[in-house]
Order: structure tokens, then C-alpha cells, then sequence
């Protein structure tokens, strides 16, 4: 194998509009630790994360760093410690924002937040999946503590229906929950992607929430899923959830929370970070392959569909530019994916 690799990333923290935004580069293809798997990345998709980190205004890298948290490619070496994983296996993961990221032709990953890839799908399909169906996954089932068993009669309000983690959270909801689905989207085309992944009704969320709710013919949501704009919908969240129900956010709020609105109520408010177990190295960090492995049969029986919305090829940094650039519209619908070397 060649001892570098071809890889994207940043030394200064920029506009995505600034020529050094994100910049070609060439480094040393890194040893995999004990638990680690070295991968070749033959597809990554952007999430929003790799832009709030490209402009996060920190002081300048000495070192060149790579971002990128979410990838599918093949195994090429393991780690001493490695018991799941061989060379040669097709492999999908979201990865550990304390690490290295994705967008570089190889990366090392701890086998334990690593699933194998869906049979069924192209691997720019899979490179589409990890980040959004973990965060997905964690939020609905580990967070709200929602139990597919007892979910019939209940309503979960998924707020950001269309964008990436939307995309996966109705169709766990509409497969594996017999839960009644309400999402939110605001354009013709991002209501009608809610609709065809399960959703049963779908509001918008820059209406006033509450009455468009409430127009549905329910009175509380049991759960609420928000993946926008918290600060923005806190008064409706606090407004429309049920009485001892809970409300998940995945996004930090852009100012504080009141959460003496959900006393009278009994509410639960919980955050899902998808980074939590990597991060920590969480005794149950396992779960999150376990997950993806979860994910991929699920994909493979048909229950669930990739949400890849668009692909670009080369994986270079023209190519992750114009992909940022569209994460920050706020519009976006599904997911980006830039494909091959
Ligand atoms: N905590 C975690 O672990 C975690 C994990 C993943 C993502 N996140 C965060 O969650 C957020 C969503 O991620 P994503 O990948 O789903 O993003 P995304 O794909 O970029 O989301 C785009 C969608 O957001 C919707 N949207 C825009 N403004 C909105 C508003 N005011 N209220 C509700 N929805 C709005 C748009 O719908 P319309 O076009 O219909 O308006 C669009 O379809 C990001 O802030 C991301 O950083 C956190």
C-alpha cells in the first residue's frame, strides 16, 4: 500500500466562500490503534457538523485537519485488538469528532461505532446513512424511550422532517413504531419527501405550529423529535407536548431554554448528541455498530430506504466546498454524497 494518501481538510477555520476553505492535501496513511480498523473511504456525506466545525472561527491548526463524520468503504488493515472486523469487509460509519475525519482516502476508526455496510446498496448510498440513522436511532428509541411495542395511539411531531436526520427518523417511526407521524417542512417538494418516507401529516414549521398542529386534530404530541431551530420552536414544543410526555432536541439552542415551561406538565427534556459514545468511550459504545448493523438489515429487508438526494464525484475539495455551501442554505433535502477518488 502507498505510505499517503490524497486528503481534504483545513489548517484556518473559514467561510466557505474563502479560496482556503477547504484544501487539497497529501498525508501519511495512519496505523490503526488496538481497536481500530484502517478503512478505505470510497464514499463520505457532509452533515452539518462539517461546516459548523469549517466555521467555528477557532485559532489556526498546526496541523492539517481532516473533517468529514460519515463514510463507506472497505477494510484494509485491523488493529491487534480487533474481533468483529477483517480486511476486506465493507464497512459504514459515522465515526468520532475527536478524531480524524472521513474525507481522506484512508481512516482509522474503533471497530466498536463501525457497522457493515447494507448488502443492497450502492456504498454511495451507505456513505449516505450512519451519522443521520444513529442520531435517528439514539434519539427515537434510546432518548425518548420510545418502545415500538407500546407506541400504537401515541404521535411523535419530528420537527426538520426533510433534511438528513429527518429523513431516517420518519421511516423508523413509520417501520419499526406504531406511532402516528406528524412532521414539519415548509416547501412543496420537502413536505412531499416527508410524505413519501412515511410521514402522515406534515405542518409548517415557519406557520404557527401550534394552530397547524392542533388543524390535525390532536391536542399533544406524546413525543417531539426537534431537529431545527430549537430556541425558535421551544414556546410551541412546551405548548403541544403531552402531559408527561418528552421532548428530544439534537440542536444546540441559539438562545437559553426556559425549562420551568415543561414543570406543570411533567415533561421530560433530553438531549441526543451522536457523539456522546465515541467521545467518552461509553462502556455501551457498542451500540452504536450494533445500531448500524441494525440499520443495515433493515435497509437490506426493505423496511427503510437510503435518503442519498445527490452525489458528486471526485471526493476533492472543489467537490466538499460546493456540498457545504449547500448544507448552508438550511434546505437541503435527504442527503450529499461525493463518491470515489
Ligand atoms: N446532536 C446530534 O447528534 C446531531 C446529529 C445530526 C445533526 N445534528 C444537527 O441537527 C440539525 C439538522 O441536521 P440535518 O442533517 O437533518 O440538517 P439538514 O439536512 O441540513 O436539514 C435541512 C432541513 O432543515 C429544515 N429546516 C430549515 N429551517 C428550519 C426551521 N426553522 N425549523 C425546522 N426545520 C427547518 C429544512 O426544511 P424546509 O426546507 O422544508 O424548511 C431542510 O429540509 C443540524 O443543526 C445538525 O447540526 C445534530
Amino acid at each position: 500500500m502507498n505510505q499517503s494518501m490524497k486528503a481534504v481538510g483545513l489548517k484556518e477555520y473559514l467561510p466557505i466562500n474563502h479560496a482556503k476553505a477547504l484544501i487539497d492535501t497529501t498525508l501519511p496513511v495512519p496505523t490503526p490503534g488496538e481497536r481500530d480498523l484502517l478503512v478505505r473511504v470510497e464514499a463520505v456525506s457532509v452533515n452539518p457538523v462539517d461546516t459548523k466545525v469549517r466555521r467555528s472561527n477557532r485559532p489556526a491548526e498546526s496541523d492539517f485537519r481532516v473533517l468529514g463524520w460519515d463514510a463507506a468503504g472497505t477494510v484494509v488493515a485491523v488493529g491487534s485488538k480487533v474481533e468483529f472486523f477483517k480486511p476486506g469487509d465493507e464497512v459504514f460509519y459515522a465515526g468520532d469528532i475527536t478524531r480524524a475525519g472521513s474525507n481522506s482516502e484512508f481512516q482509522r476508526v474503533d471497530e466498536r461505532i463501525v457497522g457493515k455496510k447494507p448488502k443492497s446498496v450502492s456504498v454511495a448510498e451507505a456513505a449516505a446513512l450512519p451519522l443521520t440513522s444513529i442520531t435517528a436511532g439514539e434519539g427515537l428509541f434510546d432518548r425518548l424511550g420510545i418502545i415500538p411495542e407500546n407506541s400504537v395511539g401515541k404521535t411523535v411531531l419530528i420537527i426538520g422532517g426533510a433534511g438528513g436526520v429527518g429523513s431516517i427518523a420518519i421511516q423508523l417511526a413509520k417501520q419499526i413504531t406504531g406511532l402516528r407521524i406528524i412532521a414539519t417542512a415548509s416547501r412543496r417538494e420537502s413536505q412531499e419527501w416527508c410524505l413519501s418516507l412515511g410521514a402522515d401529516t406534515v405542518i409548517d414549521h415557519h406557520q404557527n405550529m401550534v394552530e397547524a398542529f392542533r388543524a390535525q386534530g390532536a391536542q399533544y404530541a406524546d413525543y417531539i423529535f426537534c431537529l431545527n431551530s430549537t430556541a425558535k420552536h421551544w414556546a410551541s414544543m412546551c405548548e403541544l407536548i403531552a402531559p408527561q410526555g418528552t421532548i428530544c432536541s439534537i440542536v444546540e439552542p441559539e438562545a437559553p431554554l426556559d425549562l420551568s415551561l415543561l414543570k406543570s406538565k411533567s415533561v421530560g427534556f433530553v438531549w441526543e448528541s451522536m457523539f456522546t459514545r465515541s467521545m467518552f468511550k461509553t462502556d455501551d459504545m457498542q451500540k452504536q455498530g450494533a445500531l448500524l448493523n441494525r440499520i443495515a438489515a433493515w435497509i437490506d429487508e426493505g423496511k427503510i430506504k437510503t435518503s442519498l438526494n445527490k452525489t458528486l464525484s471526485p471526493i476533492n475539495a472543489e467537490n466538499l466546498k460546493n456540498a457545504h455551501a449547500q448544507i448552508e442554505t438550511g434546505t437541503t433535502i435527504g442527503k450529499i454524497v461525493v463518491k470515489d477518488w
